[in-house]
């Protein structure tokens, strides 16, 4: 566990997180790389110290702090070519930033390339000393993060599908040994703030906990009005804080992160941690997952405080209104926002304003930067269009804005929109399915610079 002023090493070391030992790219030489902590208020001084000589990976680096709004510290927000050139080998790179309004649970990764996919992951929690939910939870501390992964046996400039589901970076995967899982530790009576995220490079998780309900707090940074569910969808970037209570009898019970991709299988204890209750024993679960009957839907969730969506309350009428169709190139095998892929401009676009030598509007990459006033209200839709075989919709793609938090005003799987109390976060889903989606957001221009919209899939990302 590391304060909010601490330096951070990355480094090469072989890790087995599922029994499977491969060289990872490691934040503190562990998986996933130690916990951030700070509180609301806080000024985090993070020293990046890059350390890496495995050359089968990236050897350069860039860690951007998820969800993290960065107001007046672009510079801070550690999107290679994008705010900050890659930090090379044997140098170091400080990130400085203020947190004055946020708390919550974020993360960090490597934004490089699919560096993270290597390994370059952790978690990162902002606390809210007067947080007006605690009267709900009883224990909330380094014990009660849970860190959802996938992990690869193959280096990621080499695309493979995910080998394993890793919670807390533990995991096992078919046909390995019964490698050790990660414990959550309880005691009866209870109440915990578990905090889920989802820093996965690809898949999605459906999370559960046998014999267990959740009551979710809080969604990406913003506390919501409680709802309780019995299963939690996860794609990557996402985070969401629940409340468990212990109420059940001392004995273990399975948690399962189901994989959206390959490996859905629960055999062996794939795709699992434990809950142990103080006093159980020392052994694996025999739990059954009970019947779901609290859905988890997106459009339940409403912000706890807000005004709601700024701007006109009808689609289309914001200040600037974008729409933003997916698809998938598929000679290239790249994916395209517009029918463009992003490709890493030779020299960062904040680089670019800053020596103000180039007109606005020849900012490199051109096609993939969109120049927005300030202060003015932002609509984006996210029509799923692309049905060919194989094209956008019908693939979960979790796009994340970076240096803001926007209101879903129509999430996926609806066909209205709520402009009264939409659900806040930074990163969304555009769904799973071809059906007539159409997930928009909207956000205010209160935060200048360069900022990355983008596909949380890491292979969607990279060009
Ligand atoms: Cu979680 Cu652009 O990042």
């Amino acid at each position: 566990v590391l304060g909010h002023v601490a330096d951070l090493d990355i480094v090469n070391d072989i890790v087995s997180p599922d029994g499977f030992p491969r060289s990872g790219v490691l934040a503190g030489g562990t998986f996933p790389g130690p916990l951030i902590q700070a509180n609301k208020g806080d000024e985090l001084r993070i020293n990046v110290i890059n350390q890496l000589y495995d050359t089968s990976m990236n050897t350069t680096t860039s860690i951007h702090w998820h969800g993290i709004l960065q107001h007046h510290s672009n510079w801070a927000d550690g999107a290679a070519f994008v705010t900050q050139c890659p930090i090379p080998p044997n140098a170091s790179f400080l990130y400085q930033f203020s947190v004055p309004d946020q708390a919550g649970t974020f993360w960090y990764h490597s934004h490089l390339s699919t560096q993270s996919c290597d390994g370059l992951r952790g978690p990162l929690v902002v606390y809210d000393p007067h947080d007006p939910l605690d009267h709900m939870y009883d224990v909330d501390n380094e014990s009660t993060v849970i860190v959802l992964s996938d992990w690869y046996h193959i280096p990621s400039p080499q695309r493979s599908n995910p080998d394993s589901t890793l919670i807390n970076g533990l995991g096992r995967y078919s046909g390995g040994p019964m490698s050790p899982l990660a414990v959550v530790n309880v005691e009866y009576g209870k109440r915990y703030r578990f905090r889920v995220i989802g820093a996965s490079c690809d898949p999605w998780f459906n999370f559960t906990i046998d014999g267990h309900r959740m009551t979710i707090i809080e969604v990406d940074g913003t506390e919501v009005k409680p709802v309780d569910v019995d299963s939690l969808a996860v794609f990557a970037g996402q985070r969401y804080s629940v409340v468990v209570n212990a109420d059940q009898p001392v004995d273990n019970y399975w948690i399962r992160a189901l994989s959206s991709f390959q490996n859905q299988t629960f055999d062996g204890g794939q795709n699992s941690a434990i809950l142990r209750y103080r006093g159980a024993p020392d052994e694996d679960p025999t739990t059954k997952p009970r019947p779901y009957v609290l859905p988890f839907d997106e459009g339940f969730l409403q912000p706890l405080f807000g005004a709601g969506a700024p701007g006109i309350p009808e689609p289309g009428k914001a200040d600037v209104n974008i729409n933003l169709v997916p698809s998938l190139n598929t000679t290239s095998g790249q994916w395209a926002l517009n029918n463009i892929s992003f490709v890493a401009p030779p020299l960062p676009i904040l680089l670019q304003i800053l020596s103000r030598h180039q007109h606005p509007s020849q900012l490199l990459p051109s096609g993939s930067i969109y120049e927005l006033p300030s202060n003015k209200v932002i609509e984006i839709s996210i029509p799923a269009t692309d049905l060919s075989p194989g094209g956008a919709s019908g693939k979960a793609h979790p796009l994340h804005l970076h240096g803001h938090a926007f209101d879903v005003i129509r999430v996926s799987g609806s066909s209205s929109y709520n402009f009264v109390n939409p659900v806040r976060r930074d990163t969304v889903s555009i769904g799973t399915q071809a059906n007539n989606d159409n997930v928009t957001i909207r956000f205010v221009t209160d935060n200048p610079g360069p900022w990355f919209f983008h596909c949380h899939v890491d292979w969607h990302l990279r060009a």
